[in-house]
C-alpha cells in the first residue's frame, strides 16, 4: 500500500466530509493559537521580510487551512501596528498536502477568503497581496527551493510519520507543529490506544459476523505514531537543526459537544466521535477492508464510543511545539 496514494481526508463539503467534520482539529488550532502568536512575535525580532512565505503542512481540504492563513496574516498585522513594525509587503502561501487530497474544494474556498478576511481588515487594494497556492506531495520530500519558507505551519497531520525538514527553511526561521501525543511513555498507554483501539474492536465485531477475514485485520496497519513529549524533544536533538523554543500540551475532550456551546448536541458521543473520526479515516480503511463494511464498521464504533465514555471521560492528549532553524 503506497501511503501517499491512499492517505486523504473525506473529500468534498458533504455530511461525512472532513470539511463537515473537522471541529476537533479547529479546537486544537484555538488551543494552540498562544504558540503561534508567540512565534511570530519572536521571528518579528529579525524583522520581517517583504514578501514573508509561509506554508502549512497537512492542510486538509477543510476551512482550517485557511482560517491558520487569515490568523497569521492577523498576527503579524495586529503585531506591526503594535510595534511599528515594517510589515511585509506580501504574503506567499503554500498549502500542502498529499496528491489526492481534494484541493478543489480547498481552492473554492480562496475567493471568499480574499474578500472576506483580506478585504474587510485593510482595504480592497489589500486583497491582491497574499498569493495562496497549492503545494501537492509528501512532507516528507523535498517540496520548496533551499532556504526559501520564513515560517512553518502543520496541525494533527505529522503524527501520520516521523520525520524532522530544515533545508527549506531560512536560518532563524520558524515551525510550530501541534500533534496528537501520548501523556507517557508508555508506548500502550491509554491516550490513544482507546480511540483507535475501538476501531479495531467494530474491525473484530465485523470478522465475528464473518464480513471480514482475520488475516485482512492482520494485514491492516495505521500509519499513525503519537510520540510523548520527551521523545519530541529527543527527534528535535538528534536531527539538530532546530532549537526547541518552546513546549506545550493541552487536552481536548472526545466530545466537544460537552464543552462548545456552538456545537448543537445533535448526535450522542458515539456518533460525534465515529463522524469525526470516520472524515479522517475512512478513505485508508475503505482501501482496505472494501467501501461496503464502512457504514457498519463506524455503527459499531459509535456503539463502542458511548459505551466507553459512558464509564469515562476520555480526552486526547495534544503536543505542540515551536522551533526555529538554527
Ligand atoms: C487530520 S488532517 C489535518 C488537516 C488540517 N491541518 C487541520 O488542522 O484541519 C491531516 C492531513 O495531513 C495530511 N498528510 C498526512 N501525511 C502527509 C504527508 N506525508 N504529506 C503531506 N500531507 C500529509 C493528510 O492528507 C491530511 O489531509
Amino acid at each position: 500500500m503506497d501511503l501517499a496514494y491512499v492517505l486523504r481526508m473525506n473529500a468534498g463539503n458533504r455530511e461525512g466530509s472532513y470539511a463537515k467534520n473537522c471541529f476537533l482539529q479547529k479546537t486544537v488550532i484555538f488551543k494552540a493559537r498562544d504558540v503561534l502568536e508567540d512565534a511570530i512575535k519572536d521571528y518579528s525580532s529579525h524583522g520581517f521580510p517583504e514578501c514573508f512565505k509561509l506554508a502549512d503542512l497537512g492542510c486538509s481540504s477543510g476551512p482550517n487551512a485557511l482560517l491558520i492563513v487569515a490568523n497569521i496574516l492577523d498576527y503579524v498585522r495586529a503585531l506591526c501596528q503594535k510595534k511599528n513594525l515594517k510589515a511585509p509587503d506580501e504574503y506567499q502561501v503554500f498549502l500542502n498536502d498529499l496528491p489526492n487530497n481534494d484541493f478543489n474544494s480547498l481552492f473554492e474556498m480562496i475567493p471568499s477568503f480574499h474578500s472576506k478576511v483580506l478585504e474587510n481588515e485593510s482595504g480592497p487594494e489589500k486583497s491582491a497581496n497574499c498569493y495562496i497556492s497549492g503545494v501537492p506531495g509528501s512532507f516528507y520530500t523535498r517540496l520548496f527551493p533551499t532556504k526559501s519558507l520564513h515560517f512553518v505551519h502543520s496541525s494533527y497531520s505529522v503524527h501520520w510519520l516521523s520525520q524532522m525538514r530544515s533545508q527549506e527553511m531560512v536560518i532563524h526561521g520558524r515551525m510550530v507543529l501541534t500533534l496528537l501525543g501520548r501523556s507517557i511513555a508508555d508506548p500502550t498507554s491509554k491516550d490513544c490506544r482507546y480511540i483507535y483501539g475501538l476501531v479495531a474492536k467494530s474491525l473484530h465485531d465485523l470478522l465475528a459476523e464473518g464480513l471480514l477475514r482475520e488475516e485482512d485485520i492482520n494485514t491492516f496497519n495505521l500509519p499513525i505514531y503519537t510520540p510523548c513529549t520527551s521523545e519530541l524533544k529527543a527527534i528535535i536533538k538528534s536531527e539538530g537543526s532546530f532549537s526547541l523554543d518552546r513546549l506545550e500540551t493541552f487536552e481536548v475532550n472526545w466530545d466537544m459537544q460537552d464543552e462548545n456551546e456552538k456545537l448543537k448536541p445533535e448526535y450522542s458521543s458515539g456518533e460525534f466521535v465515529a463522524k469525526t473520526i470516520r472524515a479522517v479515516l475512512e478513505p485508508l480503511l475503505a482501501s482496505h477492508f472494501g467501501n461496503t463494511l464502512m457504514d457498519k464498521l463506524f455503527e459499531q464504533y459509535a456503539k463502542h464510543v458511548s459505551e466507553h465514555l459512558s464509564k469515562e471521560k476520555t480526552n486526547y492528549f495534544n503536543i505542540v511545539v515551536s522551533l526555529t532553524r538554527k
